[in-house]
Parts: structure tokens; sequence; C-alpha cells
């Protein structure tokens, strides 16, 4: 668990004070008049956890923002595309755990699970079209372009998933491409858009758009990873999801890629029979495991590179321990 605490008290207090501004933002916006609706927002309060993407925005303004560090460069439309981003990030994650037929996620129930898949996709509808309501707010109709390309991007990182899925054949770079769109465009967006909102330059919005990326796909790494080897108590989410709906992740990929024939149909033996704790045991043993935690390692120091256009200060080294935790995560 990161605590920004231990790094600095009075950013990390500062950040906590902005991060509870974000949330009324974003629980005012999604306020229905209907009973109905409201209980399944607040069902899904709980979906908020580490808060990543708008902690994104608003340390990449004050990172942007130049010293002091005092928060003197966030403004209210900080706030507003925080709020915009985490809404856009669970509209994603309630459609994704209909496709996934997840049934746990942070500890609790999922929307699915609970009220059915017609509740969940109108729910994600609901989500993501108050996203773009609160961004038209904000009256910058660059970022309401931005955050759209993201959507889109995003959808498409799915559609190909899909097309994949059962792919035995998919290869690293086909599934990097997937994961830099469904999961790292919007943390990029999140990047780009904190620092320019704090008046940054473009080649300073392009390098934290980048770092963004590749924090993105680290995460998501990370993500698979603890689908394959995590326990599901400590993750706090159904886990193994991945090989019962025939995604290949980049540790089965690598083993798959790696393998000669007869130790390929090994592999595929245990995938075919969804035997989770033997191809477990298989990926440790092949390396593949280690291999994938190394490519994560790998593009969180991509990201910590292009930290390097920040002012040194506490702000930047805020999202290196923001990186670093991407990847140290067990949930
Ligand atoms: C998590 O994958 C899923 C995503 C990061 C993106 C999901 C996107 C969609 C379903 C498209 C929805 C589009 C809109 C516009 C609402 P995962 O299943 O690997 O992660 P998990 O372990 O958290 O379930
Ligand atoms: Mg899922």
């Amino acid at each position: 668990m990161l605590d920004l605490a231990a790094i600095d008290r009075p950013l990390a207090d500062l950040l906590a004070r902005e991060l509870e501004e974000v949330t009324i933002i974003f629980e005012r916006q999604l306020a229905s008049e209907l009973s109905a609706v409201n209980g399944l927002c607040v069902h899904i309060e709980k979906y908020r956890g580490k808060m990543l993407r708008p902690t994104l925005v608003l340390l990449s303004g004050l990172a942007a923002g130049g010293d002091p560090c005092d928060g003197s460069a966030l403004t209210g439309q900080h706030r507003a595309i925080a709020a915009v981003c985490e809404m856009i990030h669970m509209a994603t994650l309630v459609h994704d755990d209909v496709l996934d037929e997840a049934e746990v996620r942070r500890r609790g129930a999922t929307v699915n699970h609970l009220w059915g898949n017609e509740s969940a996709v109108m729910l994600g509808d609901y989500l993501i079209s108050n996203a773009f309501h609160l961004c038209s707010t904000v009256g910058d109709p660059a970022i309401n372009l931005a955050l759209g390309d993201v959507t889109n991007t995003l959808c498409e990182g799915e559609l190909a998933q899909l097309h994949h899925r059962m792919d035995l054949g998919l290869d690293e770079p086909t599934y990097l491409e997937i994961i830099k769109r469904k999961t790292a465009s919007l943390i990029g967006a999140c990047c780009r858009l904190g620092a320019k909102l704090a008046g940054a330059d473009d080649a300073v919005g392009d390098a934290l758009h980048r770092a963004g990326i590749a924090l993105g796909v680290a995460f998501q790494i990370q993500d698979d990873l603890l689908d394959l080897v995590g326990h599901e108590a400590e993750v706090g989410k159904t886990l193994g999801r991945d090989l019962d709906k025939g995604k290949l992740t980049l540790a089965v990929i690598h083993c798959l890629g790696a393998a000669g024939q007869d130790e390929r149909g090994a592999a595929l033996r245990l995938i075919e029979r969804g035997d989770a704790v033997a191809l477990r045991e298989h990926l440790e043993q092949r390396g593949s495991i280690a291999y994938a935690a190394a490519a994560a390692r790998r593009f969180v120091d991509e990201a910590c590179a292009e930290f390097a256009i920040l002012p040194p200060g506490t702000g930047r080294t805020l999202m290196e321990a923001m990186a670093e935790s991407v990847i140290s995560r067990r949930h």
C-alpha cells in the first residue's frame, strides 16, 4: 500500500483534501431524483478504491505546475476532470464485469451479480453519459475531444481483445497494443490533462502522456499477473477470469512462445482444461511469471525516465512513488 504521507505529509494531506472535493463533485454529478438510480450509484462507491486516475490528474498538475507544490497550480477544472476520469473508469469496470461475468469486485458483489446484466449495462451507460456531461461544464472542447478519443480507444481495445479470445497464437505486440488501448489510454490522458490544466507546455504534456501510457501498460501487466497468481481474498475480485474467458496474458503468451513443441502441448492442455493451479506452477517453472514481472518493471522505468522533464521536487518524487506502487501492489 502506497503511503504518500511517508514521503511528504503536507503534499499528501493536500492531495487527500483535493480528492475529497473530487468525490463531492463525483457524487453530486451522479445524484438522481430516482432512488432506483441512487441505490446503484451508492453501491459502486466501494469501487472507488485507490483513486489512481484522479490522483494522477491532480499530481500531474502539481508536479508540472512548478514550485511551490502548495496547490496553487490546481484549479476547479482539475477537480472536475479528475472526477470525469474516475467516472469513465467506473463505467468501464461496470461493463467489464458484465463481459467477464465477474461476481466480485473490491470485495463486494458486482452490479451484474446483484441486479443482472441489464442494470449493469445501463448503469455503465449512465456513468459514461454523466462523465461527458460533467466534462462539458469545464468549457474546453479540446478536453472533450481528448477524452472522446480515449473512450473510442478503450472500446477498440476491448473489441480487439474479444476478437482474440481463445487465440492461442496471440503474440506479445498484439497483447501490448490491446492493453495500451483498454487501460493505458485513460491513464495517459489523466497525466496529460493534469499538466495541461496547470499551464504546462506541450513538451511536458507529451512527456507525461507517454509516462501515463507506460504506467498504464505496467498496471495492466500487473493486473493480469494478479489474475493468475493472486489470492482472491487479497485482490478482492474474481480471479482466473482471463483464462476462463480465453484471454491470453503476457506470462501465458511468453510460455507458449518460448516452449518447444512438447512443452507447448502440455501448456495448451492446462489452458484447455482450465487448470489454473497447474498452469500457475507451469508458468512459474518456465520463468514466465518472472518474465511478465520484468516487463512491467521496464514500463515503470520508462515512465520514470519521462518524469525527468518535471522540475525536481516533491511533486516529481510522488509521481515516481505512484509509478512504483503500480507494480508493487497486491490488489
Ligand atoms: C479491465 O480489464 C477493463 C478495462 C480496463 C477496460 C474495459 C472497457 C470496456 C468494457 C469498454 C466500456 C466502454 C465504455 C465507454 C463504458 P480486466 O478484465 O483485465 O480487469 P479486471 O481484472 O479489473 O476485471
Ligand atoms: Mg475484468
